[in-house]
């Protein structure tokens, strides 16, 4: 044995593989633990997806290898549901790449457009998993700070100021995880010209346009967008889907293109029930939107009051599915995380761990029923 690649030393272990045994652990000794971690929605999704899934398991016909590209019928639901959700052309067979979950695709990505020594911009905080891949495929990432009083904005006038000769991709996620961000057609606009001038992919991260938000947006319902910029969107939250890994990437065929020159070496097409339950999915009409926004309403107001009784202070305008607070003077947040994970066994998530900007701050995730954050709030005397 001569050793493991250098890679695996430029990362850690994710965060919540590492927490979520300790955790584990805790419950396994009969700690009562209420975890408002992780954002993976506790509900499940609508019968007609699960139906959808039992109905192909039980073909025989079903379980052979799948399309690269998926079969047509998702591509086309895919394509659907961007036009009614976002006011999105997109082509059903050129524009569209089913995908295993977007964060599989941060990784597929990362391999089409990036050399080791090439430099990527990535929001501080941010989704950990934009910095690990970018470091695994020897690239280097550029943390740039977002003005959570502008809906999330870059600050474009401090990234100006560094040379950007190497910097290839950009990382953008609105509604933003997670402060919960929610960007705005005016703020993509404003990428979509700054990409253009520095010759910059976009790469916009959208798993979260549907929960507690205004009006869901697509980076590529910008004029001249497809120009510069690529989508992944994802099943897990909007649909409850999140062990079923289903997501996509759009955007314009060129691209798209040398993503399954590297996709298509890695893994094959996914099973076809799971496709099956992704078009019943994406088919959905409003109400199963509305039923969720209501539900995240009224665990978010539960989730406030938490955070009221802590003394922490929060955006009630913030979108998304987590709930992004600030710690007062005088605490530090790892304080706050241990004390209520080891005194209160309340688990929540230490803001530090999406980047330095996020270290004077905690996260609650949304995906726990009301009677779970009525029982933590009753915890905290
Ligand atoms: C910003 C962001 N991107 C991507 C993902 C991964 O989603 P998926 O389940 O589609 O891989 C997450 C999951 O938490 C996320 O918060």
């Amino acid at each position: 044995m001569k050793g493991f690649a250098d890679r695996v030393s430029t990362v850690e272990e994710y965060y919540f593989s590492a927490k979520l045994r300790e955790v584990n652990q805790m419950i396994a000794e009969g700690k009562p633990i209420i975890n408002l971690g992780i954002g993976s929605p506790d509900l499940a999704p609508d019968k007609l997806v699960t139906e959808a899934l039992k109905n192909t398991a039980d073909n025989p016909q079903a379980h052979g290898y799948q399309s690269y590209q998926g079969i047509p019928e998702l591509r086309t639901a895919i394509s659907n549901f961007y036009s009614r959700a976002y006011g999105v052309s997109l082509d059903p067979s050129k524009e569209i790449l089913p995908m295993m979950g977007s964060k599989e695709g941060i990784m597929h990505l990362s391999l089409t457009f990036l050399n080791p020594g090439d430099e990527v911009l990535v929001p501080n905080p941010g989704y950990p998993t934009y910095t690990s891949v970018c470091k695994l495929v020897g690239a280097k990432p550029i943390y740039y700070s977002i003005d959570l009083e502008k809906a999330g904005r870059p600050n474009f006038e401090e990234i100006e100021n560094q040379d950007l000769s190497k910097v290839k991709i950009m990382w953008i996620n609105y509604p933003h995880m997670p402060t919960g961000a929610p960007g705005s057609k005016t703020l993509m606009q404003e990428l979509v010209t700054f990409a253009k001038k520095h010759e910059i992919v976009l790469l916009h991260d959208n798993p979260y346009s549907h929960i507690l938000t205004k009006e869901p947006l697509s980076i590529l319902s910008i004029p001249e967008a497809k120009e510069v910029a690529l989508e992944l969107n994802s099943l897990s939250k909007a649909f409850n889907m999140p062990g079923w890994r289903v997501g996509m990437l759009t955007g314009r065929e060129d691209w798209i293109s040398k993503v399954l020159k590297v996709k298509s070496n890695m893994d094959s097409g996914m099973f076809l029930g799971i496709q099956k339950g992704a078009i019943a999915a994406l088919n959905l009409g409003e109400s199963w939107f509305a039923d969720i926004e209501s539900t995240y309403q009224s665990r978010r107001k539960l989730v406030w009051k938490l955070a009221d009784k802590l003394g922490l202070t929060y955006d009630e305008k913030a979108a998304g599915l987590f709930v992004w607070c600030k710690v007062p003077e005088g605490k530090t947040a790892d304080q706050i995380v241990d004390e209520l994970l080891y005194e209160r066994y309340i688990f929540i998530t230490p803001g530090k761990i999406f980047g330095s900007d996020g270290n004077d701050y905690v996260r609650f995730s949304l995906c726990m029923p009301e009677f779970k954050i009525l029982e933590a709030i009753n915890r905290i005397k």
